[in-house]
């Protein structure tokens, strides 16, 4: 009896991966990155991304002072020049590229960039984020840039539109 029960479970587990192999051998899932993803999709890659960066960014320790006015304009020039196009910022809207991700990039400073810390910030942009249109800037760039731009982002919470203007009249290379 009890085995009678187990061997129809095995079956059921069985019958069940095979189905959902299928699925998307079969191309049934759309990866179009104008449909957004199903809902339970989105919560579980979303938990997972979050975990993943709050856990590896722990143990950081940040090796410059936050309150370093050079490292702050660095970061900002950075950001202007790297991440701007995805995140926009605060008058600034994204490029078309930017605007055709999905998962869309947060806007800055606003939304989800309050629930990460500097050294979650750090983290992010050294690795990047599988699977979605985060880029990692570890092999490309010293830890000191990462670090200007997640203390600029760090300390650019409220940054206003005017603000940034103002940041982009004195100190941009691209922008005039
Ligand atoms: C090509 C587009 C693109 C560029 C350029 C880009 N990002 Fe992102 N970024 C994304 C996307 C897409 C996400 C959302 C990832 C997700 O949904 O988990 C993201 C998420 C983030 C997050 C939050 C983590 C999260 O999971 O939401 C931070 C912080 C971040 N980016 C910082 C930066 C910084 C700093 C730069 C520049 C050095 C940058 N990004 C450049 C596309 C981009």
């Amino acid at each position: 009896m009890i085995e009678e029960m187990l061997r129809r479970k095995k079956l059921l587990i069985a019958v069940l991966i095979v189905a959902a192999a299928l699925y998307f051998v079969l191309g049934r899932y759309d990866v179009s990155a104008t449909k957004p993803h199903p809902e339970i999709v989105n919560m579980i890659f979303h938990g997972i991304a979050e975990r993943s960066i709050k856990r590896n960014s722990a143990n950081l320790e940040v090796p410059y002072d936050v309150n370093d006015k050079d490292m702050y304009l660095k970061g900002f020039k950075e950001y202007d020049h790297m991440c701007v196009q995805c995140h926009g910022a605060p008058g600034v809207e994204a490029s078309p590229t930017g605007k055709g991700l999905f998962p869309p990039p947060p806007k800055f400073p606003e939304e989800k960039l309050y629930e990460y810390s500097l050294k979650d910030i750090f983290w992010v942009t050294k690795n990047g984020v599988q699977m979605t249109g985060m880029p990692a800037y570890g092999p490309t760039h010293e830890d000191e840039a990462i670090w200007a731009v997640a203390i600029f982002l760090d300390r650019s919470r409220d940054l206003t539109e005017a603000e940034y203007r103002n940041l982009r009249d004195k100190y941009s290379d691209t922008h005039h």
